[in-house]
């Protein structure tokens, strides 16, 4: 029998589990055997590859994180373990993968591909939604989510103090998580990467704001500011109670992003990857590709095309927040 298996890698997120259901029903309804290595890289590495049953996957569907656990290992970087991984597959017979993780993840499962001829399709799953080539990765609806529903909470007790609040989302460089949260929930101030802003023209705008009678104020920022010369969270908290004169507190949402009940979106989504990724690796194409989804339509990559340019936010969500950092 045919065998295929399946990781995660790297930072989990929401709609892994989907993935992974749909994954092993569809292996079962097409034929295959499928496997699932357990703690990522690691797992390859130290052989933790087990055939899948329906049992292992019954009731994941509503669970946010990685049933199979993950890992970020730099031992993958060195020949001898991935020659130790590729020794413990040939145990099963399994020579194609499907992962599920970002670019980094992806770029080591394209060298171990050249090391070793293991066929592999990438699912794109990062809530920073930081991957060239495709508009979603899997995680992304329900990180929004999770950061919508924090946000409106702290409005909440902003209103009720009239204070400011600074909420910090994740994404690593990109600040798409930021930027749409902040557009969602109708914040005020968007600080963000790929945003040119002024503070002293942001300034003068919530001072007049304030003096015709806005109580409190919602300012999203990415946590990629940190890096990225821009203005960091505690920057931004001492300038609104120092420069602006209204009482501020930060909220950094840190790992909540990462957890939670996976929406429609991204069960629907997950179940869709992990279909066609296990119908391209049985249709006998050879080598490693990343499936991407765009304009409500799926396709395949190279990993050199995924890998040739940094993500970029569209023109047009940027235009939406253009208003908010000045
Ligand atoms: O890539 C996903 C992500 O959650 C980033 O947004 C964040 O910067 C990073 O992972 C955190 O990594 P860790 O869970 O290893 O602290």
């Amino acid at each position: 029998m045919m065998a295929i298996a399946i990781m995660t890698s790297g930072g989990d997120c929401a709609g892994m589990n989907p993935a992974i259901k749909q994954f092993v029903d569809y292996c079962f309804n097409r034929k295959v055997q499928p496997y699932l290595i357990y703690d990522g890289l690691k797992g390859l590495i130290d052989g933790d590859i087990r055939p899948a049953t329906y049992e292992d996957v019954a009731g994941i569907m509503h669970e946010g994180g990685t049933k199979i656990r993950s890992s970020r290992s730099k031992r993958f970087f060195e020949y001898k373990y991935r020659e130790q991984a590729y020794k413990n597959l040939q145990k099963h017979n399994i020579d194609k993968i499907v992962i599920l993780g970002g670019d980094g993840s992806f770029r080591a499962l394209n060298q171990f591909h050249k090391d070793f001829g293991v066929n592999f399709v990438g699912i794109p799953a990062t809530i920073d939604n930081d991957i060239f080539g495709t508009e979603y990765c899997l995680g992304v609806d329900t990180a929004l989510n999770v950061i919508r529903q924090a946000t409106d909470a702290v409005r909440d007790t902003s209103s009720s103090f009239k204070r400011a609040c600074v909420i910090e989302t994740m994404g690593r460089d990109c600040g798409y998580l930021a930027l749409v949260s902040a557009i969602a929930c109708g914040a005020e101030v968007c600080i963000i990467p790929e945003l040119d802003y002024d503070l002293n023209i942001i300034g003068e705008r919530l001072k007049k704001e304030i003096a015709n009678g806005r109580k409190y104020v919602v300012c999203v920022v990415a946590e990629g500011c940190h890096d990225n010369k821009c203005t960091s969270t505690q920057q931004l908290v001492d300038w609104l109670q120092n420069d602006i004169g209204i009482e501020t507190r930060a909220t950094i949402l840190g790992h909540v992003q990462r957890g939670g009940n996976p929406t429609v979106f991204d069960r629907l989504l997950a179940s869709q990857f992990a279909t066609f990724a296990v119908d391209r690796l049985l249709s006998g194409e050879k080598g490693g590709s990343v499936i991407v989804y765009n304009k409500s339509e799926f396709d395949f990559v190279s990993i050199e095309y995924v890998n040739s340019q940094k993500y970029k936010i569209k023109e047009e969500l940027l235009d939406l927040a253009r208003r908010l950092v000045n």
